[in-house]
């Protein structure tokens, strides 16, 4: 493997993307995240050790790579401290190896009141989001009122604030006091100061001298633009997203890593036509410590979609395929895997575009025979022989070939085919 690459989910998150990024990082000297902020949860287990990451990429446990929190992420200072502070509690250095965007942007502490306030008020329409505030700093990006890193230090900065806080006394109905936000966000300077960087340079110095990681957040099913909208995040996780997110040209990416659980999960409201509420839902909940590294809720679990996978392959573009969690099915004797959808009670082979038309869906399954275990397994030749059908059966169905297959949380828990 050479050149650069890019990690992106390929269902709706959680998909194990951390602990592959932390595998593959000792490749690369430099790993960027694009897109999302501490809505994400990436778990490595290295050691005996457990890292949860939610703004810093995950290539900051191995030790050899620089770390960036690109342009197209947005960032909340204090959640920065804590992580920063558990990382350096752990032995790891973060002076020289983090650095951050000057042109990523602030999350206000008001906008996760923001955010929870709109849930409420959207009643049966909401959309389960982690509270921390992220759609109300990415909508304040598009309206072109947002703060960004750098701007902590223009000279024009509290008259910026007040743009934003009068935004959010108005939505909120209460009063928010100006100068105590604006000394917040000084105050914050200097939590930034050591690692804030003009990312575009440091990216093309790497792109000349180094290989280059993309770590992306979410999912593909939870993209803007491509996922179950309105049930999806307010970045773009798809390829394109890591693009504007970095300011890396397009083609110096030479490998894109689709990594997909091997059954299905999501967090929070919206369609997931293979959902499980019964006994299959909760042997995937339980065996694969289904809830969040961010919130902690219970992940809704449910057969391995194909026909959602496929989908998010022809944005992707992914040409080598993850595989995680197939430990998780250890010891089931039948496995289903989604291949086909009944819509309005004719077969159709694709994704519906809207959310509306993905509520009315039922799956059509394929059933595969189960195996033992695979759990811990790190050479190919060693697994199961129904396992490698199952793997074989997706690189089928999606024409795609797997370069990675994970069978537990650790780092060793590996196999590179
Ligand atoms: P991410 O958001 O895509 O990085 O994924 P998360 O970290 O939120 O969720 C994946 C969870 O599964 C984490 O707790 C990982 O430690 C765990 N995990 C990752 N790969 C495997 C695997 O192959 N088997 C098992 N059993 N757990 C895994
Ligand atoms: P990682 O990177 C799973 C989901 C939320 C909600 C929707 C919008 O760990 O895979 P937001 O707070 O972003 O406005 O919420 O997106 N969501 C995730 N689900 N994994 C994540 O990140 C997620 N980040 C956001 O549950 O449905
Ligand atoms: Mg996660």
């Amino acid at each position: 493997m050479k050149g650069n690459v890019l990690v992106v989910g390929l269902q709706w998150g959680d998909e194990g993307k951390g602990k592959i990024v932390d595998f593959l990082s000792k490749n690369f000297d430099l790993v960027v995240r694009y897109q999302g902020g501490h809505n994400a949860g990436h778990t490595v287990y290295v050691e005996g050790k457990r890292f949860a990451l939610h703004l810093i990429p995950s290539g900051i446990i191995n030790r050899r790579s620089k770390v960036l929190l690109g342009s197209g992420m947005v960032v909340y200072p204090p959640a920065l401290q804590k992580e920063l502070d558990l990382l350096e509690a752990n032995g790891i250095n973060t002076r020289g190896r983090v650095f951050i965007s000057d042109r990523a942007h602030i999350i206000f502490p008001f906008y996760r009141e923001l955010d929870q306030e709109r849930e409420k008020r959207a009643r049966d329409k909401r959309i389960g989001t982690t509270s921390r505030g992220i759609g109300p700093a990415y909508e304040a990006k598009a309206a072109r009122v947002g703060i960004r890193v750098g701007d902590l230090w223009d000279p024009n900065l509290k008259e910026r604030v007040e743009i934003v806080v009068k935004r959010a006394i108005h939505e909120l109905g209460k009063n928010i006091e100006l100068e105590s936000i604006y000394s917040l966000l000084i105050s914050w300077r200097k939590i930034l100061e050591p690692y804030v960087t003009d990312s575009l340079q440091m990216i093309h110095r790497f792109r000349e001298r180094g290989r280059i990681l993309l770590e992306g957040a979410q999912g593909l099913l939870l993209d803007l633009d491509w996922g179950t909208y309105p049930y999806v995040t307010s970045s773009n996780p798809s390829p394109g997203g890591a693009i504007v997110g970095t300011g890396i040209p397009f083609k110096d990416i030479e490998t894109v890593f689709g990594v997909m659980k091997a059954y299905t999960t999501r967090v929070g409201e919206g369609p997931f036509p293979t959902e499980d509420r019964g006994q299959v839902g909760k042997w995937l909940a339980e065996k694969g410590k289904e809830y969040g590294t961010t919130t902690n809720r219970a992940r809704r679990c449910g057969w391995l979609d194909l026909v959602a996978v496929k989908y998010a392959l022809k944005i992707t573009c992914a040409n080598k395929l993850v595989i995680t969690k197939i430990d998780v099915l250890d010891s089931m004797e039948k496995i289903k895997v989604c291949t086909k959808y009944l819509l309005n009670g004719e077969e159709i082979d694709f994704f519906p575009s809207s959310s509306w038309m993905l509520e009315a869906i039922e799956p059509v399954y394929e059933t595969l025979e189960g195996w033992d275990k695979t759990h811990g397994i790190s050479k190919i030749g060693n697994l199961p022989k129904n396992a490698i059908r199952y793997l074989e059966f997706i690189e089928d169905f999606l024409q795609t070939k797997i370069a990675f297959i994970s069978t537990g949380e650790n780092r060793a828990d590996t196999i590179e085919k």
